[in-house]
């Protein structure tokens, strides 16, 4: 049986950073799009060019990084988005232009304040604008889920008939159900004159734990480009997870009868740089990626699978990329195999400065950690990756104190702005006291809404990753810490997220 070609076109960059919390800097948008297309992902939706200045130039930067998957920038149907969307993909080596309005009778009369007529109208300019800039536009009825049949069919007719080649249809709520949904895919292909001539997609949200089954709904129907997320972060509950469809799909091509391009074993890694960027963590039995996907507990089900393996498992651990997780360099590595195992992993450092203080820390982990795995790498790098931030406050030591029946305390000694200050406090645990000796020296007046470790790799010796997640004046950072000794981690994580409130609150705004 011949298989139809299933476009994955991801947006964690665009839908995905829609999550709170998850907002990403250029620089890690550059590292997960490389990351993407080593993955083979068709189209990287790369942003929102019209919303800020920094979304604009991230859709720039990845454009002009990315050689081999087509990037794509987001515009509202309005004449200035799609020239902002149009200018940022000036460099890319394919682009593509997403345009959308809503069309679901609630958005139009009470968000948009406009009639079915003028929404189409507002459609048809939007494509023809975004031809000017590109032959590959997209668009998308906001909220079809909840719109009207009839209508869907006329605005998306009238968008084939201005250029458009992809037709995204989005259940921006998350209100559709599988077997509805497919039927809504079955019924636009079938009324809608010359859809044989574009690409059918489908944008699910999760907030029914539906998005995955709806998107393969619609496949089974015809639909052949998902448009999901790694991990299926994304607003609110999120979007379809990439690796749930690519795997579907794979996994059941008798039932789906399509193939997707991905290299399936760049998944692992793609999802654990995706969760250490964003700081939301994997849970351990989510599908394909989750740390307990693969695992068996049961004696029944671990006897089986060692007798013969497909007895309990339908995908092997190693085809998503959980054995891409090698040991690639060690305390001996040099400086040049550092360097080409970065550029394997897609990671530029900006500067010989950077390689220089990555190398440094590499060594100084390897001494303390025998096995170096591409995680770790990543985690390593993190720092200079960021490189165009300013880091105003370092830490220069730390001293903790923890034993029991006595009050954990921690000394630090901090710089900001090159100034060097200590303070000492004690607090609940070790991590406690060195938050609050921390928050002596700064007074931030920032909330600490989230704090969690993982652990990086496996082993006691295993270096932990700590996310922190400050939020101060609307404002919502991440910081990351990655060390073997998970106080110092924290200590990092904390003076990252305050680095990074600095960059978006005191440097851009000096009155706040
Ligand atoms: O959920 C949604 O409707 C969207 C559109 C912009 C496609 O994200
Ligand atoms: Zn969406």
């Amino acid at each position: 049986m011949s298989h139809d070609h299933l476009i994955i076109f991801d947006t964690t960059l665009r839908d995905g950073e829609q999550s709170p919390g998850a907002s990403m800097t250029r620089e890690e948008k550059v590292r997960i799009a490389r990351q993407l297309e080593r993955m083979r992902v068709d189209i990287i939706e790369a942003g929102f060019p019209a919303a800020s200045n920094g979304d604009f130039e991230s859709v720039q930067a990845v454009a002009r990084a990315i050689k081999n998957s087509t990037v794509c920038g987001l515009a509202r149907a309005l004449e200035r988005d799609v020239q902002r969307a149009g200018e940022a993909l000036a460099d890319a080596s394919s682009a593509r232009i997403h345009t959308f309005i809503a069309t679901s009778p609630i958005h139009m009369e009470k968000k948009l304040r406009m009639s079915p007529e003028q929404v189409i109208e507002q459609a048809v300019k939007a494509v023809k604008w975004a031809r000017r800039y590109t032959d590959d536009v997209e668009f998308s009825p906001e909220d079809a889920g909840r719109s009207d049949l009839d209508f869907l069919c006329r605005i998306l007719e009238a968008v084939i008939a201005a250029g458009a080649r992809t037709l995204n249809i989005p259940d921006t709520v998350g209100y559709s159900v599988p077997g509805q949904f497919g039927e809504l895919i079955y019924r636009l292909r079938e009324r809608i004159p010359n859809s044989e001539q574009v690409v059918f997609s489908v944008h699910c949200h999760n907030d029914l734990g539906l998005a995955v089954a709806n998107s393969l709904s619609a496949v089974q129907n015809g639909a052949r480009q998902v448009e999901c997320t790694v991990n299926g972060l994304g607003e609110r509950a999120g979007n379809a997870a990439l690796e749930e469809i690519v795997m579907a799909v794979r996994t059941r091509a008798d039932v789906f009868g399509c193939t997707t391009r991905i290299d399936a074993t760049q998944i692992v890694p793609v999802s654990r740089l995706v969760a250490s960027i964003t700081g939301f963590a994997v849970q351990p039995n989510k599908a394909i990626v989750g740390i307990n996907a693969f695992a068996h507990e049961s004696g029944i089900h671990q006897d089986g699978v060692l007798k013969h393996r497909e007895t309990y498992e339908i995908m092997r651990a190693e085809d998503v990329g959980w054995s891409a997780n090698k040991m690639v360099l060690g305390k001996h590595s040099g400086r040049n195999a550092f360097r080409v195992r970065l550029t394997e992993l897609g990671i530029d450092l900006a500067t010989e400065e950077a390689v220089n203080a990555a190398f440094a820390r590499f060594k100084y982990l390897a001494d303390k950690k025998h096995e170096i795995f591409d995680e770790d790498l990543h985690a390593l790098v993190g720092e200079e990756a960021s490189a165009g931030a300013v880091q105003v406050y370092k830490l220069v030591s730390l001293k903790v104190c923890s034993e029991t029946g006595e009050v954990p305390y921690a000394q630090l000694v901090m710089s900001v702005h090159g100034v060097e200050a200590s303070a000492n406090a004690t607090g609940g645990g070790p991590v406690d006291a060195t938050f609050k000796a921390l928050e002596k020296i700064v007074n931030s007046q920032a909330e600490l809404q989230l704090y969690s470790v993982n652990n990086i790799t496996t082993g006691t010796d295993a270096q932990g990753e700590v996310t922190v997640r400050l939020s101060k004046a609307g404002r919502i950072v991440n910081g990351l810490g990655a060390n073997t000794d998970i106080v110092v981690a924290s200590a990092e994580a904390y003076l990252d997220a305050l680095n990074g409130l600095y960059n978006k609150l005191e440097r851009a705004h000096p009155q706040i």
